[in-house]
């Protein structure tokens, strides 16, 4: 395996950014300085960053879950909230691909893979992502021209989106949104810009992958198709 990758899949950083740390001379492989072509064998090398042993995990885990409302997307949460992590019951140490705010619900991908999570969340990677959203009250079509068309704030235009009026019961309208980035708050944002406030949202598909038929807090691995499309492929 190319240094770069294990330095990745190790979830040290992201293959372009360990091509500049094995540049500036702070990898090792054996004791020995390691340049860009260094291959490694990861079943005997001894991979070291700034004299600090990467080893790569046992098994690699690729998960979806249905976030709940009311979960961190971190590791550890400074407020002492709890986290996605809380509900998932294996012995390795996963992160998350992207995020979630705390207050959304949802599809989120986990893995302790960090090469296929820093290539599947790379900005490059414009995987369109879906959400319901549910706000109080009816849209009028002006106000759909002004989301499709990409709100302005602050005098920065958001990305456009594609946004579908799906129904309107209890004062209640439902619609589906599709992004293909990834800002912070994007869809918060854009309600916001038009004055609806979000009662919920719901990540319901990232490109190819669905949330399925997933209850609240429940995961399972994804399927080769699922990581496949992903992938791009
Ligand atoms: N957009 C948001 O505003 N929040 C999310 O959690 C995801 C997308």
């Amino acid at each position: 395996m190319r240094l770069n990758k294990f330095l990745s899949a190790a979830g040290v950083c992201a293959r372009r950014k360990a091509d500049e740390l094995i540049k500036s001379g702070s990898v090792t492989v054996n004791g020995k300085i390691a340049g860009l072509a260094t291959v490694v064998n990861e079943n005997k090398d001894e991979v070291a960053v700034d004299g600090k042993t990467i080893s790569l995990p046992l098994s690699f885990v690729y998960l979806k879950l249905n976030k709940p409302k009311g979960y961190a997307c971190t590791n550890s949460d400074e407020r002492g909230r709890k986290t996605i992590f809380d509900l998932v019951d294996l012995p390795q140490r996963l992160f998350s691909i992207g995020r979630l705010d705390y207050d959304t619900e949802g599809l989120i991908l986990l893995t302790n893979d960090g090469d296929f999570a820093y290539r599947v969340s790379h900005p490059s990677w414009e995987v369109e992502k879906e959400y319901i959203v549910k706000i109080k009250g009816e849209i009028k079509e002006s106000e759909l021209a002004v989301l499709r068309n990409g709100v302005v704030i602050d005098g920065e235009r958001l990305p456009k989106a594609k946004v579908k009026f799906l129904e309107y019961k209890n004062d209640v309208t439902r619609l589906s949104v599709v992004i293909h980035e990834g800002l912070n708050h994007q869809v918060r944002k854009m309600f916001e810009a038009i004055g609806k406030d979000i009662k919920l949202l719901k990540r319901v598909r990232i490109g190819g992958v669905s949330l399925g038929g997933l209850k609240r807090g429940e995961y399972r691995q994804l399927k080769p198709q699922e990581m496949a499309l992903l992938e791009g492929k």
